[in-house]
């Protein structure tokens, strides 16, 4: 049995080791710093075992020596942005936990491929790779998935048909600069141009783009986690059974749609190796400017993450006296790796 370790035993790691457990193609271990909730999670749910006919082994707790030689990890682990928080104070506390985290997983599992999921997703991927200086297709992040499972269940529902026989995608970066591709969406083939209105599919793609938001803005506290757990499986199972599938995934292009140095939403074919390919998509020009600004945008994030990663100055330096103040400087940012 394939073993997958899940870093975060918050909202989406439960629902993630859920589906997996389910699926019957791993056993899982959840790990959170606080181990009683990734201990009490997992026995739940191997209790679900004799009820919901599965045999999957989960266990639980705060000690990362129980992932050792994971095959799979996935990395949810970090915080939710509280009232009086500012973007960066997340970026800054997320990047520390990620880097971390990754640092310790991959000293533990050195061949396993890593799923990221903590946001901002595209920065928070590329601080894996970074930290653990693995191939790049063995370094994933979890977006696409899930953007594009909403924009298909719209599309369903809209047209009332089988959500099944729904197709679609969505690229860039997991954020307000996301880009939807219409054309490339269909019901068993048919493109969707013909069965809705131009102004019907802008809504859903505009819903698309903010349906993160519609959801916490629900639940007031806490964002989606069934929709991205269920993202997290699908993505562990064309993995782990060489599925090839295609599905839109946070990757770092060496030239792919004009794109490098960054993570950011492409189509891929993920099986064994992680991503195996990257897939290119004959985009209009307004579609690769909207991509390109998307990458752009988050290029400018990782540099920030980076800086506020960096160690903080020591302050405790004589200083000289042609130069009272330099000791207490702060460094200035560099495009240096987080370690
Ligand atoms: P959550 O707050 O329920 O879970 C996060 C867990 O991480 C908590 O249990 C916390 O104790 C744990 N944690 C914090 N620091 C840790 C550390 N150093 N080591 C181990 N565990 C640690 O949050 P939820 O809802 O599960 O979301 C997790 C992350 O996933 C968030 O950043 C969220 O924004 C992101 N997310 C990303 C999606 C995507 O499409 N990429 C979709 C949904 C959520
Ligand atoms: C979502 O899209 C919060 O990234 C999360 O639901």
């Amino acid at each position: 049995m394939f073993k997958v370790s899940i870093y975060g035993a918050g909202f989406v790691g439960a629902a993630a080791a859920q589906n997996l457990a389910l699926s019957q193609i791993a056993n899982v271990v959840l790990i959170d710093i606080d181990g009683g909730v990734a201990a009490g999670k997992s026995l739940d749910l191997l209790q679900t075992g004799p009820v919901l006919n599965h045999s999957a082994s989960l266990i639980g707790g705060a000690d990362y020596e129980a992932t050792r030689d994971s095959h799979i990890v996935v990395i949810t682990a970090g915080i939710a942005r509280k009232p009086g928080m500012t973007r960066e104070d997340l970026l800054r506390i997320n990047s520390t936990i990620v880097s971390s985290v990754a640092r310790e997983a991959y000293k533990l599992s050195p061949n396993a491929i890593f799923i990221v999921v903590t946001n901002p997703l595209d920065v928070m991927t590329s601080l894996v790779q970074m930290e653990t200086g693995l191939p790049s297709n063995q370094v994933i992040g979890m977006a696409g998935v899930l953007d594009s499972a909403r924009l298909e269940s719209f599309i369903a529902e809209y047209l009332q048909v089988s959500p099944l026989d729904v197709r679609a995608m969505v690229l860039g970066g997991h954020g307000d600069l996301m880009v939807p591709l219409p054309r490339h969406a269909s019901v068993k083939g048919v493109p969707v141009s013909e069965l809705i209105p131009a102004e019907e599919l802008n809504k859903m793609m505009q819903r698309t783009v903010n349906g993160g938001a519609e959801i916490v803005a629900l639940l007031k506290t806490g964002s989606a986690y069934f929709a991205p757990g269920a993202s997290v499986a699908a993505m562990v199972k064309s993995i782990l059974l060489d599925e090839r599938r295609l599905l839109p995934c946070s990757v770092k292009p060496h030239g792919e749609y004009g794109l490098s140095d960054v993570y950011v939403g492409l189509p891929c074919i993920i099986g064994k190796n992680g991503l195996e390919k990257i897939v290119q998509l004959q985009l209009t020009a307004e579609e690769q400017e909207a991509l390109r600004v998307s990458a752009e945008s988050i290029k400018t994030n990782t540099t920030q993450a980076l800086s506020l990663l960096k160690p903080p100055v020591p302050t405790t330096a004589a200083p000289t006296e042609e130069e009272p103040s330099k000791a207490a400087e702060p460094v200035k940012a560099d495009s240096g790796t987080a370690k």
